[in-house]
């Protein structure tokens, strides 16, 4: 299915936003030059991406820990695909840290042969598809849905920024041993935040002081990010990229299990159906509500 409309673009069937996209450097991403310390964090939309661009940029730089230096989240870890602020990528200081939400197959091929640490934050998909409802409901440049039922077809089919989420995380887990990757549940991280961080800075070979390992977490708790400007995208959403409203905020709920309070039981079991078709043989462990074991 062709799923380009106004606010798609699809590119060897990836659905980006189309106004955002930077064209050149999607048509010439395989070639994209990566150093050996560059760090990226893959993510579906709506699975902590900024969550996880807080958390990194404060553990691999000092002056984002000690707020010397004053860059807002999103430049501190730009979307590879995404150059909202046009920076240049090469004149980034090491070691570079880059968001991405693409599919394993449109990534720089220097991502396999450099064997560079990737961080795959993935998040149960009923809240992804609640945040997502929302974040759409608020942000211009995305398909404003109707009902959560319409929209919930509409994730499913896939029709949306990101494409299939089943086909995003299957790929990039089927494909795992061609990367350098760590896969990390938002609800993980959620649950315990503090053994997060430890367990990033272990992949990332980073030793921080038990005195800087509580400065990463306490400033990327959601109490205190949605608060501080540089990383609550308050002002860039609303006025770089337009909202429909002023209600909505980017660091909604941060909660694991709103879905419960939107989806009927009848839509949650069509949804669970779908889940377990699409998910056989994948065993990451999911995580759908705060007070699973
Ligand atoms: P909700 O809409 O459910 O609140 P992304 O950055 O990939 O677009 O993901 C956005 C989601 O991550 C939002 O979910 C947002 O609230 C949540 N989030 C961001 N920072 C968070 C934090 N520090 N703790 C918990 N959730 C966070």
């Amino acid at each position: 299915m062709d799923n380009e409309n106004e606010y798609l673009f699809n590119f060897k069937g990836y659905n980006f936003e189309k106004s955002l996209v930077k064209m050149q450097i999607v048509e010439n991403i395989e070639d994209f030059e990566i150093r050996d310390d560059d760090i990226f964090i893959v993510t579906y939309p709506k699975s902590g991406t900024i969550w996880t661009q807080q958390i990194l940029s404060l553990i691999c730089f000092e002056g984002h820990r000690n707020r010397t230096e004053n860059i807002v989240t999103l430049d501190r870890a730009p979307f590879l695909e995404y150059n909202i602020h046009n920076l240049d990528y090469a004149k980034m200081p090491s070691p570079r840290i880059f968001s991405t939400h693409l599919p394993y197959y449109l990534i720089p091929r220097g991502l396999k042969e450099k064997k560079t640490k990737i961080l795959y934050i993935y998040r149960n998909p009923k809240d992804i598809l609640t945040s997502f409802y929302h974040f759409s409901k608020l942000l211009v440049k995305l398909e404003a849905p109707d009902t959560i039922e319409g929209y919930m077809k509409t994730f499913l089919d896939g029709d949306v920024v990101g494409s299939c989420w089943f086909d995003h995380i299957r790929g990039w887990y089927e494909h795992r041993h061609d990367f350098n990757i760590m896969f990390m549940s938002f609800e993980d991280m959620k649950k315990d935040l503090r053994s997060s961080v430890l367990k990033i800075c272990s992949f990332l070979g980073k030793k921080l002081s038990e005195e800087d390992i509580d400065s990463v977490v306490r400033q990327a708790t959601f109490k205190n990010m949605k608060t501080d400007p540089q990383s609550n995208y308050e002002h860039i959403i609303k006025h770089e990229l337009g909202t429909r409203n002023d209600e909505g905020r980017f660091l909604r709920k941060g909660a694991v299990g709103d879905w419960r309070t939107h989806l009927t039981v009848d839509q949650s079991e069509r949804f669970d159906k779908i889940f377990h078709t699409n998910m056989k043989n994948i065993p990451l462990k999911f995580t759908w509500n705060m007070n699973e074991e």
